[in-house]
């Protein structure tokens, strides 16, 4: 991962075969990395999705990226991936000198995600990376999609998953399908370069004559 020689602090890399294609994908969509933007991670675990993005994203110092975490894993993570998750997300996020852009919300997901829809702010990108059951999944989803902006992106991560294969409830699949199913009207797909990643763009919403 392209990490500007910074001496960031990863334990595990689950991010490098996303940011070597993420680049090009914001490009095909024509992102514009100069304006500033509002982002939201759910999952950041110890930053290098986040790091990635406070390199690429926000160039311009007013955007804001607003990392949610319970900080204390997922059920698939072991005690070590557990331990001291909140200093290691800390020391990389300083580590990428722009701290001062990000906001944390520790907690459950779902919980920061009604404080930010309370607070009326509204994101440009959602990162869908937290809980991978499914019920938390399509929590995430709908919740996050409501923060979207029209013309908004959401990718979720790990909509293909080799994890509790055979156990769908343990898992993305089922809850990324649902939710797409119910906002079909609200969306398009977007073309991802890696199959196990999940991208939408929001429509603005269409307007109903008589
Ligand atoms: C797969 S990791 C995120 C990886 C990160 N996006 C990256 O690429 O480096 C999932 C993260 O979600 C967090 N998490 C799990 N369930 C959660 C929940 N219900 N609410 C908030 N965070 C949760 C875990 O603590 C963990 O840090």
């Amino acid at each position: 991962m392209d990490t500007n020689n910074r001496p960031y602090r990863f334990t595990r890399d689950w991010f490098s075969q996303t940011a070597a294609h993420w680049g090009q994908l914001f490009r095909n969509l024509q992102w514009d990395f100069e304006q500033p933007r509002t982002l939201v991670e759910i999952g950041s675990y110890e930053g290098s999705s986040a790091v990635w993005m406070l390199e690429h994203l926000a160039r311009h110092p007013d955007t804001r990226l607003y990392c949610l975490d319970s900080f204390e894993g997922s059920i698939e993570h072991n005690a070590a991936e557990k331990a001291e998750l909140r200093q290691r997300f800390d020391y990389n996020i300083n580590t990428s000198g722009k701290a001062a852009q990000v906001e944390v919300l520790a907690g459950r997901s779902d919980d920061g995600l009604v404080q930010l829809l309370s607070r009326g702010i509204r994101a440009d990108f959602v990162y869908v990376d937290g809980s991978h059951q499914a019920a938390d999944v399509l929590a995430d989803a709908i919740l996050g999609w409501k923060l979207l902006k029209p013309g908004g992106l959401m990718i979720f991560d790990d909509y293909i998953w080799p994890v509790y294969q055979n156990q769908p409830l343990k898992n993305p699949k089922i809850a990324i399908d649902a939710f797409v199913n119910c906002h079909l009207d609200q969306l398009r797909f977007v073309v991802m370069p890696q199959r196990t990643q999940f991208g939408l763009l929001k429509l603005p919403p269409m307007e109903f004559t008589k």
